[in-house]
């Protein structure tokens, strides 16, 4: 393998996020404009194998900055997970000349191009571009703050509406297995009560607590829970809710994937743009074997291993805070 890259590749992978396409944008015309080619694959992996490789201009990321979901389209490959598969993409990546590839997805993204990178030896650097927030070596990942404001602006709407008939709403936005969505967009909605994963959260302490507030006359209140929590998500626990409160009129609201679109908010633009520039300038001097982030303020790098490795958790005081704003 050559040692000095000429040519890299770009890939979106796993759960799409608002600012990919930010991304892929920075990654084309930062490579370009220093003198290097630049070929994207079309649904991640799966374009590799099937050969859906094509030279991106900086003209073909125009007018794409603000849209979210990734141009590139993304896809969960199941062959990828195969050494056929991955000498099949590494056929085509040859074809090519590529000698860098850029992935821009998560902790499963990552774990596919660390292999493909020992199989082959092709270099790789990770974006992180998830929806959850859950990569280690970052304080953000791209597409989060959208999916907050999204999950925001549809609690603030819930509010109005429980409020109007006294209810109590239970709603569940995404995450997999991680708090992040639930714990920022609930605690800026005010919701009474937030369930995450990474909290043996209490839903005993939760339900005395509602029945404390509905005591002293709250007429209405919003429970957030994160898909991954023990209770089951919204709709399980609402039957949980349901036997503590006979008379109340609970309903239920699980947001799902439309966090996952919209156009990226000024921060994922911000924090896309500058990623996409450097991962590529990590590439201009040598590096592999890397994800580039956003660290306590600053622009750094993790290895891939330690990214896939280990896990960004939220700050456990932000339930106690939550429970000091809310009731
Ligand atoms: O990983 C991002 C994510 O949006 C998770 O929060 C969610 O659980 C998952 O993807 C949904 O995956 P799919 O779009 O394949 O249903």
């Amino acid at each position: 393998m050559r040692d000095k890259v000429t040519t890299i590749g770009v890939l979106t992978s796993g759960g799409d996020a608002p600012g990919m396409n930010a991304a892929i944008r920075a990654v084309v015309r930062s490579a370009i404009n220093q003198g290097l080619r630049v070929f994207g694959s079309h649904r991640g992996y799966q374009g590799l194998i099937e050969g859906e490789i094509s030279e991106l201009r900086t003209e073909d990321v125009g007018g794409i900055l603000n849209r979210g979901g990734t141009f590139l389209k993304s896809a969960r490959s199941e062959a990828f997970r195969t050494s056929e598969g991955r000498q099949q993409a590494f056929e085509h990546v040859q074809s090519v000349g590529m000698d860098a590839l850029v992935v821009i997805g998560g902790d499963g993204t990552f774990a596919g191009a660390r292999i493909f990178s020992e199989e082959h030896g092709i270099k790789i650097i990770g974006i992180l571009g998830t929806i959850d927030n859950d990569l280690y070596g970052t304080d953000w990942t791209i597409g989060f703050d959208t999916a907050v404001n999204t999950a925001l602006d549809a609690m603030d709407k819930i509010k109005d509406t429980a409020d109007a008939h006294d209810r109590l709403f239970i709603v569940e936005v995404m995450g997999r297995d991680a708090g992040f969505i639930a714990l920022r967009s609930g605690i800026c909605a005010g919701a009474e009560g937030i369930l995450i994963p990474e909290s043996t959260s209490d839903h005993d302490h939760l339900l005395s607590e509602l029945i404390e507030l509905f005591k002293k006359g709250r007429r209405s209140a919003l429970i957030v829970v994160a898909e991954g929590d023990q209770s089951g998500g919204a709709l399980q626990f609402s039957n949980t809710v349901k036997q503590h409160f006979p008379h109340l009129d609970i309903r239920v609201a699980v947001l799902g994937h439309i966090k996952r679109g919209g156009k990226p908010s000024a921060m994922d633009r911000w924090l896309a743009s500058q990623l996409g520039v450097r991962a590529v300038e990590r590439f201009i001097q040598g590096h592999s074997g890397e994800m580039v982030g956003y660290l306590k303020g600053t622009w750094g790098q993790v290895s891939l291993d330690d990214a896939i490795k280990h896990h960004h958790a939220p700050h456990p005081g932000l339930l106690k805070l939550n429970e000091l704003l809310a009731r």
